[in-house]
């Protein structure tokens, strides 16, 4: 962050409710806090940003800057920062009423009452729901489920498809599913033997102008992927319908259907990831049902609780939980916090809300108006590619527009970290610089996002851009 904040954003009212003194907060945050995914040591001479409250689809820091939540947090602030009054409301009447059972042997209504509401949005035919406290657990026990239900049905099916570059979660059953070395190789060997196929991605791609042909590349690439493996021996397929990590990869038309058949053929179940694609974010309750596929177990997270608490799960086809509801199988899974009576109180209140205030709604009518804003974008330095849908969109950022070359890893470092990173805190906006794929800006705001916070969150990134190619020009980036 820098000290030249310039945003014009609506500011939060009133004064923060809690003081802080964000010297002791940097002293503390740097002696006792451990962080996910980040580079320690840029904070020893940088301050970390510490967030102190919300408003809308803003976010103010210790300071008092503000910023435009451009990432949902981490695609989980689907509501924004407004609804805490409500859903805290609904939690203290939960806590009021029963603190605490597990859904083990026993059950609360509250998980009941969630299992089936969550039921009635699927698609057709997957009408149970397995609770997890996180994504991760959702796409582990997923696994599970899959294997316990190849042995009901006398097959002992060990490895899994998975896509490359894609984010599957952490724990060791989940981190082989996700496909990229940086969050692999410090585990290896991974739990699941898993097979890493193409993603949808087509920008570069030699079929990229025939959506027909492309995809029959993509599905020629998995039988092949299959052959080799032996698709006897394969448990499962798990792939986002959207792809977040690259970048909002689309599927082309008939990709899910063609999914749906390969695995048949093979009997092989297929796993909708839908931790960040589920609840709203591509502009319907779940991915599975705009894109038509009809995936065996749907995992979600994130957008169920819209970030006010932590909870995921699996939605499970009848066909595959059959052997565990009728007791020719027992899942030999669970964890003490499954369908906890506060996240899920938490997670009936953001359904209603969802429903109530026309959340999908909104993403539906701002979809093609944030494509055709996107789109004018691609006149913008750097700018190569533009995708997604819903609220969830990338720009890929190139070296050259003209041949579509990339950036090199010191290069893509120097564009994201040193220049744009700056760029994007100093106009206020927070949002995702990522290069695990090709570098890209990846923009996903609240799902309650209205078109006047979209167009300042795409004037910030466009004056962002504008400025960077500026310092390229001047001399300033490394390959200048
Ligand atoms: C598609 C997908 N699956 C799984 C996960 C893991 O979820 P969690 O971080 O809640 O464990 C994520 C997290 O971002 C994700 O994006």
């Amino acid at each position: 962050m820098t000290a030249t904040h310039t945003t014009d954003s609506p500011l939060i009212s009133g004064e923060p409710r809690i003081p802080h003194d964000p010297a002791a907060l940097q002293r503390d945050l740097k002696s006792h806090l451990l962080f996910n995914f980040t580079d320690m040591k840029r904070f020893e001479t940088e301050e970390m940003p510490v967030f102190v409250r919300g408003e809308g689809c803003y976010v103010e820091d210790v300071h008092g800057r503000r910023f435009i939540d451009g990432l949902s947090g981490l695609f989980c602030t689907n509501l924004g920062h407004s609804y805490g009054d409500e859903i805290g409301q609904a939690a203290l009447a939960q806590m009021r009423e029963l603190v605490y059972t597990p859904t083990w042997t026993v059950a609360h209504p509250t998980a009941i009452e969630l299992a089936t509401r969550i039921a009635s949005k699927a698609p057709e035919g997957m009408d149970h729901v397995f609770f997890t406290n996180s994504g991760s657990e959702a796409v582990e026990s997923a696994w599970k489920l899959a294997r316990q239900w190849h042995q009901a049905n006398g097959q002992d099916r060990r490895k899994a498809i998975a896509r490359r570059y894609a984010y599957h979660g952490t724990t060791m059953g989940a981190l082989s599913f996700t496909g990229y070395a940086s969050a692999r190789a410090p585990f290896e060997p991974l739990a699941v033997p898993t097979h890493h196929v193409a993603h949808t991605g087509s920008y570069r791609h030699p079929l990229a102008g025939d959506e027909a042909a492309f995809c029959q590349w993509l599905l020629d690439d998995l039988e092949a992927a299959l052959e080799f493996e032996g698709p006897e021996t394969i448990a499962m397929l798990i792939a986002e319908p959207v792809q977040n990590s690259g970048g909002s990869y689309m599927p082309p038309a008939g990709y899910w259907q063609g999914l749906r058949e390969i695995c048949d053929k093979y009997g092989i179940l297929l796993v909708a990831d839908e931790v960040i694609n589920g609840f709203g974010r591509v502009g319907d309750w779940f991915a599975s049902l705009r894109f038509d596929a009809a995936p065996d177990m749907i995992t979600f997270a994130k957008g169920v609780t819209a970030g006010h608490a932590p909870l995921g799960g699996v939605i499970v086809r009848d066909r595959v939980a059959e052997p565990f509801v009728t007791g020719r199988a027992m899942f030999a899974h669970g964890n003490t916090w499954s369908g906890h009576p506060l996240s899920t109180a938490i997670g009936l209140s953001v359904l209603d809300i969802i429903e109530r205030d026309g959340v999908i709604e909104n993403v539906r009518a701002n979809e093609p108006q944030i494509g055709a804003l996107l789109e004018d974008m691609r006149d913008l330095p750097f700018v190569g590619d533009v995708r997604g849908c819903g609220h969830f969109w990338a720009l890929e950022v190139v070296k050259d527009k003209a041949t579509a070359e990339p950036f090199s890893q010191d290069e893509a470092n120097w564009m994201l970290r040193d220049a744009l990173s700056g760029q994007m805190a100093a106009r206020g906006l927070l949002c995702r610089l990522d290069d695990r794929d090709q570098p890209v800006i990846q923009l996903s705001p609240p799902l309650i996002a209205d078109m006047d916070t979209i167009g300042t969150m795409l004037g910030i990134v466009r004056d962002a851009l504008i400025h960077v190619d500026g310092q390229v020009r001047n001399g300033e980036a490394p390959w200048a």
